[in-house]
């Protein structure tokens, strides 16, 4: 059986559980969500490495409060919101690129952008990529070193709580930022690389100086690997 399958049929056992706690507790006003948000179709991608392996340049702390409650947050929140309605047969991608901007949204994008943004790093990452992906970024930006500095700058720059994403825009590689929950899937972008900046990222490693956050992420942490695996799968139809 296939994990998502072994997913819905313990959603399935867990829906039965908490209606039975449910109606032996309180009563539960028609089409209010689920009260247990683990039952909904949504579920949180492990890590892909422990919790401690972007130490010290993102400390065990950080990556425990950042995955194991901001993302995991945003999950429940995904599968509240969902719960009942057509949107929980809906995959993750069909809803951050088509739901109106609000909650629904938030929830979908920061779901998908803490995955993304995880497996955009990896222990012993930075340096530069190489091969096509290299060339394109010459290409594009004229240098890595200038890619380097448009992407620092629009991770540092960015007002407020956001992203900083390498993308390719028609064939073209660019440096853009969204805000809150933005992701670039909505402007018909493909994501390659992103770099959250919302405070939870960094706070408790770096207090307010987000460019030394950046500045290690961006060397010591990047996945070239996995933006180069983006950018080969974005080049088929
Ligand atoms: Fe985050």
């Amino acid at each position: 059986m296939s994990n998502n399958g072994k997913s819905l049929l313990l959603a399935a056992a867990l829906c039965v559980w908490a209606a039975a706690a449910s109606s032996a507790a309180e009563p539960v006003a028609p089409g209010a969500a689920a009260p247990n948000a683990e039952t909904g179709p949504f579920t949180l991608p492990p890590l892909p490495y422990g919790e401690g392996a972007l130490s010290p340049f993102i400390s065990t702390e950080t990556v425990r409060y950042h995955y194991g409650k901001h993302h995991k947050g945003y999950v429940t929140v995904l599968n509240n919101l969902t719960a009942g309605k057509p949107e929980a047969g809906r995959t993750l991608e069909e809803l951050v690129k088509t739901v109106p901007t609000g909650p629904l949204f938030n929830a979908a994008a920061q779901v998908w952008n803490h995955t993304f943004y995880w497996n955009s790093l990896k222990p012993n990452g930075g340096g530069e990529p190489s091969g096509d992906l290299a060339a394109a970024i010459a290409r594009d930006f004229g240098s890595f070193a200038q890619f380097r500095e448009q992407f620092s700058q629009a991770a540092g720059s960015l007002f407020g709580s956001g992203w900083a994403w390498l993308v390719l825009d028609n064939g073209k590689l660019k440096v853009v930022q969204t805000s809150n929950a933005g992701n670039p899937l909505r402007q018909g972008q493909t994501p390659l690389l992103t770099l959250d900046v919302w405070e939870h990222a960094y706070y408790i490693d770096y207090r307010n100086v987000r460019a030394e956050y950046v500045e290690a992420a961006i060397d010591r942490l990047l996945d070239w690997g996995f933006a180069q695996s983006n950018f080969a799968k974005a080049g088929k139809p």
